[in-house]
């Protein structure tokens, strides 16, 4: 049985106004009829897989127990965060959490707020790659890239060591331009999905070496943690002490024992409004539009109310993004929606 960890902590403000540090992208219904966080916990679900355990914060603890209800699961535990650390803390409390009871378990640390397609190909890659994790191996799953992507992980994959798996040979936390422009020019890399699966044993021992500090100071914060309800509260106090980063760069391109499944099927991570757009259904010229949105004259254009007592109407535009909420709008240029992080920024500035 493989444990799925559900990380959905982030703010998300790449799709903001929609997903915002109230209400993030994972727990929105982006791109069909469910959340991206129930798409997630349904894709690790079913006879492979135990509960799910989520590590989220305190403001999002009841969403995440109503929309697990809604789809008619229910987690395992629910780590609470008393503040966001990214995602090594994430990480290795979760690995710590399940090895308490079981340093065997595989554990399977993913995002939840991506795009897959149906459920079953990943499941099959998942599979495949729990093998190599039950020899001790840190298994990575492979995108095949298709632009030199800075905001992403590289992987070089190595030789094969079982089927459909092979050892990385370095992994690469966002490349600058001129070093992602080599690494595609390699067929054999491929993107950093972001969904890590291991032995809850061989990340905790990943983490002692890599990255001591982070694993004593969050091991305290843990084994101070006291049980609210159905939530396992983490120390506020010790976890401050938490030093913040990724478990890209803490852990995983520092670790020699790492492997890749190469992923063929659709995936998306959905970092931008464009990439919204490109998952969204769209009419015969392209607009992706949702309920109270009308396209007149029209082309590839992404045209969202948030809000049922907002009309949203988009007259002779081509490639422009519109996405309209009670309390804010927001338009850009398809290709430029990649700055809307910058926008908040400036936002905030403003106060
Ligand atoms: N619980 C929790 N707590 N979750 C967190 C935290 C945290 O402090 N910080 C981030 N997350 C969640 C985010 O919500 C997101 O779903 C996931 O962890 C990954 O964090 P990002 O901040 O989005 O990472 P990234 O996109 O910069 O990079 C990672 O993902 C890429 C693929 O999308 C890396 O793993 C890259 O190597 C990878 O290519
Ligand atoms: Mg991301």
């Amino acid at each position: 049985m493989i444990v799925p960890v559900l990380l959905c902590g982030g703010s998300g403000t790449r799709l903001w106004p929609l997903s915002r540090k109230s209400y993030p992208k994972q727990f929105a219904d982006l791109t069909g009829d469910e959340s991206l966080f129930q798409a997630s916990a349904r894709r690790y679900s079913g006879a492979d897989f135990a509960a799910p355990l989520v590590v989220t914060s305190d403001s999002f603890r009841f969403i995440v127990l109503e929309q697990l209800d809604d789809i008619g699961m229910r987690p395992a535990d629910v780590l609470i965060e008393p503040e966001g650390r990214n995602t090594a803390a994430a990480a290795v409390v979760a690995a710590l959490h399940v090895a308490q009871q079981d340093p065997e378990a595989l554990i399977l640390i993913g995002p939840s707020d991506h795009a897959m397609e149906a459920p079953g190909s990943f499941r099959e890659a998942i599979v495949r790659g729990s093998a190599a994790a039950r020899e001790g191996r840190i298994v990575t799953f492979g995108i095949r890239p298709d632009r030199p992507e800075t905001g992403y992980g590289w992987l070089e994959a190595g030789e094969t060591t079982h089927e459909g798996v092979q050892a990385l040979t370095r992994f690469i936390e966002k490349p600058d331009a001129a070093r992602a422009a080599e690494l595609l020019s390699d067929p054999d890399n491929l993107w950093n999905a972001g969904i890590f699966l291991a032995s809850a044993g061989t990340l905790v021992e990943a983490f002692k070496t890599h990255a001591p500090t982070i694993h004593d100071s969050v091991q305290a914060a843990l084994q101070a943690a006291r049980k609210d309800l159905n939530f396992t509260r983490i120390d506020e106090a010790l976890w401050a002490e938490v030093p913040e980063d990724s478990i890209d760069y803490a852990v995983m391109e520092k670790a020699r024992n790492v492997s890749v499944v190469p992923y063929d099927g659709h995936w998306s991570d959905l970092g931008s409004w464009e990439a919204v757009w490109k998952e969204t259904e769209k009419d015969a010229l392209g607009n992706g539009l949702s309920d109270n949105a009308t396209a007149l004259n029209c082309k590839g254009t992404l045209l969202r109310s948030e809000d049922p007592g907002i009309e949203i109407v988009g007259i002779g535009l081509e490639n422009v993004v519109a996405v309209a909420m009670k309390d804010a709008v927001m338009v850009a240029d398809m290709s430029d929606s990649q700055n809307v992080k910058q926008a908040v920024t400036l936002l905030k500035e403003k106060g």
